[in-house]
């Protein structure tokens, strides 16, 4: 389970201090598929990377999984990043001289393990994703869609229990956001915990729930499904 309580983040360049987030209170549950909605410029990104434990909060308190961020040391967070959290970006974030399989590959490489079963684990998510004729394929060879769908196998190789999407679709014309958005509700089928930031409506009315943000705080929230 996540939980913010009174989270601001603000950022300091030289004299000037923005004050992006501004006390943000919400909670999400463990197999929920939420939408977090705001105009471009207002801080979902900014919101994601602290969800993430990719950046600290400035004040306020973030709960994940009953732990108390704050009190957690650098090891502990990557720990949680790596352990518990898949991320899918706007520009998928692939190694361009690199096949969809070493991509998907490449958190294990980071991580201490490396399972005896990886490349076949690789070449079954990227199946799973629809992608089985495509494991060799490098990036610059795959359409918009397709990339998206290997930053996403890539996302679960470690098995996280949830997925962070940070305008996933943001890239991609509205066929292939359609069918990125079909692998999340299937992935939310299967019990992942999905939490995907977006500008977009169309979007967002995907999710079972959406966070609405405005002005760096929560103007309200919708259940849909
Ligand atoms: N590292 C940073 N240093 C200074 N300002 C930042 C930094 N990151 C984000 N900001 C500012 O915070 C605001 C929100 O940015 P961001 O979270 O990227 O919004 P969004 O993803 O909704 O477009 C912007 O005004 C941006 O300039
Ligand atoms: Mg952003």
């Amino acid at each position: 389970m996540i939980e913010f309580k009174d989270v601001t983040k603000s950022f300091t360049s030289g004299i000037v201090k923005t004050d992006v987030l501004k006390g943000l209170n919400f909670r999400i549950d463990k197999g929920e598929f939420v939408a977090i909605m705001a105009t471009s410029g207002t801080g979902k990104t900014t919101l994601l990377n602290i969800l993430g434990c990719l950046m600290k909060a400035s004040s306020g308190s973030y709960l994940f999984e009953g732990r108390d961020i704050e009190t957690l040391n650098d090891d502990q967070l990557s720990e949680i990043r790596n352990k518990k959290m898949g991320f899918v970006f706007q520009s998928f974030n692939l190694l361009e001289k690199t096949s969809a399989i070493d991509n998907v590959l490449l958190p294990l490489v980071y991580s201490d393990v490396y399972p005896s079963d990886a490349e076949q684990k690789a070449a079954k998510l990227l199946e799973s994703v629809g992608l089985k004729d495509r494991i060799n394929y490098k990036p610059g060879e795959l359409s918009g869609g397709q990339q998206q769908r290997v930053a996403i196998a890539r996302a679960l190789i470690n098995d996280p229990a949830f997925i962070l999407a940070d305008e996933p679709t943001g890239n991609l014309d509205a066929v292939s956001a359609k069918e990125i958005m079909g692998i999340f509700k299937s992935l939310h089928s299967q019990g992942k915990t999905i939490i995907v930031v977006t500008h977009d409506i169309n979007i967002a009315r995907q999710a079972a729930r959406i966070i609405f943000l405005k002005d760096g705080k929560v103007e309200k929230e919708e259940v849909l499904k």
